[in-house]
């Protein structure tokens, strides 16, 4: 059986199958490589001034993790820098938050070249190869640069932007070359999918083919594999956290009230400004919800060296401190908001007990705290998620209170819907809901996506 060869940014080896990794993402890869066997090569997350000479290698469980730091001078421009602060805000359609640097863009390079010398003498000419997300795209070129002829697959986990927002990237055609050659691209979504096509028709002069487009005589084959979670292990995890200590002081803490919930990363893509505006606006429209809702707000520290990640807290802290400033009592605090991360259990049971998961990205690639929050409810009295039109989960989760993360006004009324809705209402919804997650699972995510790959080597002529 053909091997498989995971590149990823980051990398956690785990002690043991027995303790995975905390991401859903790195428990489906894990999985892929458990069932085809395999390597995983990656950045270990640590920051070093001396790079050994190779990568480390540990095997766990019969796969092999190859891990590398990244210097100081990689990590504030490759990674905070060109991935971080051109990639991640241009992709989530916020030019004005990118900021572009020559020096940025040759770090990248230069990273994707190492991590190739480093990679390309453990490949052994007979694997699948699989690069995930965007710090990566020039790596496939690179590793053609130096011989490899094996298949090489990337998917992007975040959007892809339009063409029009992409030419405002500088060096955007050299990159876009960098992406063409693979052999096969997958994106979340149809959206995403035709963004990327449609850039290469226009920019590069590519032209559409049955599967995905031409480019000279490389056929580059595209694919749209939306991410899932796995459903039966969320929803266990939350019905047994449900009994815990935790969430027994939350359900205690919150009395009689309606808890509306928010978990992410502390990131400006989540739209957590806007979000804590729409709670603001329902306490204003609606005075009944005063005294009897809580908006808790979990925003676990991220990329904390990032300028933009700085203000953003500073924001949100005083965004809180307004609302409850605004309109606390002396039994009541309306907005709980915590700059910490849960264990995954814990956040499971939160959402369990939550009548409403308030997900409103300003631009997502999937968004899995969604899938997570539908995942966790209890079938009998499911609460409701109120979801950004803007994720790209809402393709998906159709049944969701689906609302513009821009309008203040919308959301509020959202909030209202889902939390005067009939218990009959949120069974149907949920249902809906589950069934497509359920279908769309994190298994059928690696399955279908190596399926395609595996498609698309067998119709290579190398
Ligand atoms: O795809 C987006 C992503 O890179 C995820 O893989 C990851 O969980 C998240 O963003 C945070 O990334 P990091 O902390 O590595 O910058």
């Amino acid at each position: 059986m053909t091997r498989l060869v995971v590149v990823s940014n980051r990398v956690t080896v785990p002690k043991s199958r027995q303790k995975p990794q905390a991401g859903g993402l790195a428990v489906a890869l894990s999985g892929a490589l458990a069932e085809y066997g395999g390597l995983w090569f990656g950045w270990d997350g640590r920051v070093e001034e001396t790079l050994p000479g190779a990568p480390e290698r540990t095997e766990v469980d019969g796969i092999t993790y190859a891990t590398t730091p990244l210097t100081p001078y990689e990590h504030d421009n490759y990674y905070a820098g060109y991935s971080n602060t051109v990639l991640w805000p241009l992709c989530h359609f916020m030019l004005a938050r990118m900021e572009y640097h020559g020096d940025y863009r040759r770090s990248y390079e230069a990273v994707n070249e190492r991590f190739a010398d480093e990679l390309t003498p453990l490949l052994e000419g007979d694997e699948l190869i699989w690069v995930n997300d965007y710090h990566l795209v020039p790596l496939a070129r690179a590793l053609r640069e130096r011989g490899v002829e094996r298949p090489i697959g990337f998917f992007l986990h975040i959007p892809f932007p339009s063409y029009g927002l992409l030419k405002a990237m500088p060096g955007w055609r050299d990159w876009l070359r960098a992406l063409a050659t693979y052999d096969l691209v997958g994106l979340q979504t149809a959206e995403d999918r035709r963004a990327l096509e449609t850039s290469l028709v226009y920019g590069l002069g590519a032209e559409w083919v049955e599967g995905g487009v031409r480019l000279g005589d490389q056929v580059i084959r595209t694919t749209a594999r939306p991410v899932g979670v796995d459903v039966e292990e969320l929803a266990a995890l939350a019905a047994d956290s449900t009994g815990s200590r935790r969430v027994n002081r939350l359900v205690e803490s919150l009395g009689a009230r309606d808890l509306i919930i928010g978990a992410e990363r502390l990131d400006y893509s989540k739209g957590l400004p806007h979000r804590f505006d729409a709670y603001e606006r329902l306490l204003e429209d609606q005075r009944r919800r005063r005294g009897r809702t809580v908006f808790m707000q979990i925003a676990s520290p991220s990329r904390e060296n990032i300028g933009e990640y700085e203000l953003l807290r500073e924001t949100l802290e005083s965004r809180a401190g307004h609302i409850n400033g605004r309109f606390a009592d002396f039994d009541w605090v309306p907005t709980r908001y915590m700059n910490k991360t849960f264990a995954r259990g814990s956040l499971l049971g939160f959402f369990r007990i939550a009548r409403v998961g308030f997900v409103t990205p300003l631009r997502d690639g999937m968004n899995l705290v969604a899938k997570e929050f539908v995942a966790a409810q209890d079938p009998e009295d499911p609460g409701v998620l109120v979801l950004s039109e803007l994720a790209g989960a809402a393709a998906e989760l159709e049944a969701a209170v689906i609302v513009n993360p821009y309008d203040r006004e919308g959301m509020a009324a959202g909030l209202e819907q889902a939390l005067s809705m009939s218990r009959a209402e949120r069974v149907e919804r949920w249902q809906q809901m589950i069934e497509v997650i359920t279908r769309n699972s994190l298994t059928a995510w690696r399955r279908n996506y190596l399926a395609d790959l595996e498609a698309a080597a067998a119709g290579l002529n190398r």
